[in-house]
């Protein structure tokens, strides 16, 4: 039995919520190990969508334990909504929810910094979720940020928010007095959920429960890994895992990655396979491409192969869920970019630097649509035989195998390879 990384293969949302819901019914418990509530996970569970930001997508399933790591930064007001809102639905929480000490808080000096993004230009302009994460994470790097942990000492916790008050220019004594009673009060509000998770999981492993951890955002909008300056402040990448939850790579058996069988973006920087045309509009309508946490309509394109191999290469995912097949039912072609021309040179890996990025054009291959309806299809041998045609280009393009195709929102529209890494990963 395998404790498994899930994570976003290209820029976010690629539909890790449905398989990460889906999967952890075979995992003890679901840990998330950076992002914030950036993140928008969306569930189907019978007729009712739930979109998760913060709390890990294992909640949905009873008895499941859900971690924070330490890589997570925490806006402890938006915990406390999410954690009502679920309870509204009936989602029990009876000692599942834990999170880690060392989680840096996110500020009300943080969202109003990353409401800046808005007015900036040129490529200080994100498109961020306002959120407040990228502000969070530079104090975090900056060695003066707040620790979940330091809400639970009074001394600590005031000394730390003066600073930071002070570096505002904020540090009017009725402004700190307010900022520092409401968040002792939170502290106290969240202390039982409050642990090492370090300590925790590693124990966790060792008496044999199993780990599913979760990425938020997507590869190419790691810090590290991604289109910088255009990604968020944290490592959506597989390595990630490890320094957010304080768990060695040894601990961890495999990494699937979650891939859309096109491409969508939210927020700006550039999108090689993009679609600014009827194409791209009908990709977005009828895959429903609208951001779940801003509502932003997301840039939709077609599947870039360059994207995947790259990410491939970074997280070492040796399998791929492919998700909203479904949609590409009423395309007539079907294009996969299988290559980028930059002044009459042929690149057949993804630039490291932006600015050529921008200046790729995709060369592309047509493959012939189904225009037959795949949705809610679960077995491969039902798919026509020209869907099943583009699903073996993919793996053949990429050359890691597709351990699960999802062909619908719902938890029981979804292919499960059989005898692929991934069921045996989880014993399935
Ligand atoms: P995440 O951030 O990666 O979890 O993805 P989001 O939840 O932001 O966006 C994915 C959207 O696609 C959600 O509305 C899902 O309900 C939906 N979805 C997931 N898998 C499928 C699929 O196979 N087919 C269709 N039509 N929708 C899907
Ligand atoms: P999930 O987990 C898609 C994007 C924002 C912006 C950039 C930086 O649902 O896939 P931030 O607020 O993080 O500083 O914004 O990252 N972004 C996402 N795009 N899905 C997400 O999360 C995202 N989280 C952040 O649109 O371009
Ligand atoms: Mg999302």
């Amino acid at each position: 039995m395998a404790n498994i990384v899930i994570l976003g293969v290209k820029w976010g949302d690629e539909g890790k919520g449905k398989i990460v819901d889906l999967l952890s019914e075979h995992v003890d418990i679901v840990a998330r190990y950076q992002g914030g509530h950036n993140a928008g996970h969306t569930v189907m569970v019978d007729d009712q969508r739930i979109v998760l930001h913060l709390i890990p997508t294992g909640i949905l399933r009873s008895g499941k334990k859900c971690i924070i790591g330490n890589g997570v930064v925490v806006d402890i007001q938006a915990l406390l909504q999410e954690v009502g809102d679920l309870q509204k639905l009936g989602v029990s929480f009876e000692k599942r929810l834990l999170i880690s000490n060392r989680a840096h808080v996110i500020m009300p000096y943080h969202r109003r910094a990353d409401q800046a993004d808005k007015q900036a230009s040129g490529l200080q302009r994100i498109g961020t979720t306002g959120r407040g994460i990228g502000p969070a994470y530079t104090d975090k790097m900056a060695r003066l940020g707040i620790q979940i942990g330091d809400l639970l000492d009074e001394k600590l916790f005031g000394e730390k928010l003066k600073i930071n008050l002070d570096n505002r220019g904020l540090s009017q004594s009725e402004h700190f007095q307010q900022v520092f009673s409401r968040y002792i009060e939170y502290g106290r509000r969240i202390k039982p959920y409050i642990i090492d998770v370090s300590y925790y999981l590693n124990q966790a492993i060792d008496s044999g429960e199993r780990v599913l951890f979760e990425g938020a955002q997507g590869t190419m909008l790691d810090v590290d890994h991604g289109t910088y300056p255009y990604v968020t402040s944290s490592n959506a990448t597989a390595g990630g895992a490890c320094t957010g939850l304080g768990v060695g790579p040894t601990r961890i058996e495999g990494v699937l990655g979650v891939v859309k069988a096109y491409t969508t973006r939210v927020g700006n920087g550039p999108f090689p396979t993009e679609l600014d045309n009827e194409t791209g509009a009908e990709l977005r309508l009828l895959g429903d491409e609208y951001g779940a946490t801003t509502g932003r309509p997301r840039r939709c394109g077609w599947f870039d192969a360059l994207v995947v191999k790259h990410a491939v290469r970074i997280n070492g995912m040796e399998s791929l869920a492919l998700t909203k097949l479904d949609v590409l039912d009423k395309c007539r072609q079907i294009k996969l970019c299988i290559g980028y021309e930059w002044q009459n040179e042929r690149l057949t890996q993804f630039p490291g630097n932006i600015s050529i990025v921008e200046q790729c054009q995709p060369i592309y291959e047509e493959m012939p649509g189904w225009l037959s309806d795949t949705r809610g299809i679960n077995s491969l041998e039902a798919l026509p035989a020209a869907t099943r045609k583009y699903l073996d280009r993919i793996q053949e393009l990429i050359g890691v195998e597709l351990g699960l195709v999802s062909t619908g929102p719902r938890r029981e529209e979804t292919i499960i390879i059989k005898s692929s890494k991934l069921t045996n990963w989880l014993n399935i």
